[in-house]
């Protein structure tokens, strides 16, 4: 049914350099949601610690009960089976063809017997568009091709809980448009807890329930998708829309006049506010009982909206 992960106030550091501090946000079990900054402000290294191959300075990560930061190794190799995760580089074996790469969860966790790991390996590589390239390694197909087989793995143990980094990085836009789809069915259909790392804004605006950015060592907001897309605060506004005005720079933050400055220039011209509509299921897929409940939270901010304009 998915699990839900309570994120309080968590620092990481490597030696002197914060890298993000205090963050704080649940990710509501069965629910999908997207975690976005620019680059380098350690979205990643947010993944890595939820899973905890690193460890925080402060601050709890509380899964079923137990806080994931205080867990002993062995303890930490049980809890890591609720998890499948696609890193950010693809993190396939080498020297193994893509079946192998596939089937390494299920033969290191399970013992499942092959028939039954065949079953669900090739089932899993069809997900993702992968038949007919069991036997290849990962350096001799495209970078597209590697993220899906890091994909399929990540779903093979049949996880609580997906984290997925940059999932669509390297992909063309019709294959981004498929892997959407394949995300909001798949949570659909399994239901699991997803955090999605992704630099697409389009993804961003129309699969997930929850969004959150991190900016300047701090998560500047999460919360519901709708509330987000139409947030007036100018980190997020920036963002959502992937404009150039604005407090985030090319190369670091820009001083207080200069983006007061932009954003004035920028009122003049019109601000999209539509709602973006949301990425439904395919066709046969039944609505988990949770979309009633994320449909009525919709209609009450639309309200909530036009009673404030
Ligand atoms: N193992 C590590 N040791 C030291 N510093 C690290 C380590 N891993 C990441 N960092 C630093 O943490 C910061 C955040 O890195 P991270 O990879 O999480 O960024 P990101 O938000 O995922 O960026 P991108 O969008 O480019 O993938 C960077 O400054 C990086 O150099
Ligand atoms: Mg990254």
């Amino acid at each position: 049914m998915g699990v839900e992960i309570c994120v309080e106030g968590l620092t990481k550091s490597f030696g002197h350099q914060v890298i993000w501090q205090d963050v704080s946000l649940t990710l509501p079990a069965g629910e999908v949601s997207v975690l976005l900054g620019p680059s380098g402000t350690g979205k990643s290294v947010f993944l890595k610690t939820l899973v905890g191959l690193l460890k925080p300075e402060r601050g709890s990560i509380t899964i079923q009960g137990r806080d994931l930061t205080g867990l002993r190794e062995h303890e930490l190799y049980e809890v890591r089976k609720l998890f499948g995760v696609l890193f950010q580089d693809g993190a396939l074996f080498g020297s193994m063809n893509l079946y192998d790469n596939i089937a390494f969860p299920l033969r290191e966790h399970t013992r499942k017997p092959e028939s039954e790991i065949r079953r669900i390996v090739l089932e899993k590589m069809d997900m993702v568009g992968l038949i007919g390239a069991e036997e290849k390694l990962p350096g001799e197909i495209s970078g597209g091709m590697r993220k899906r087989a890091g994909l399929a793995r990540a779903l093979v143990l049949d996880p609580e809980i997906i984290l997925f980094d940059e999932p669509d990085s390297g992909l063309d836009p019709v294959r981004v448009a498929y892997l959407n789809q394949l995300i909001v069915d798949l949570n659909a259909q399994i239901d699991a807890t997803f955090l999605i790392v992704t630099h697409d804004i389009a993804s961003a605006r129309q699969v997930p329930d929850n969004i959150g950015l991190l900016f300047r060592r701090e998560l500047v907001m999460f919360g519901p998708r709708e509330r987000l897309l139409a947030s007036d605060e100018p980190v997020v506004r920036q963002f959502l829309n992937g404009r150039m005005q604005g407090p985030i720079g090319m190369a670091e933050e820009k001083d207080a006049a200069q983006v007061e400055q932009e954003l004035a220039q920028l009122t003049e011209a019109p601000v999209v506010r539509e709602p973006t509509p949301r990425l439904l299921p395919g066709p046969g897929i039944t609505r988990p009982p949770r979309w009633e409940a994320i449909a009525r939270r919709e209609a009450e901010l639309r309200r909530r909206e036009a009673a404030d304009a």
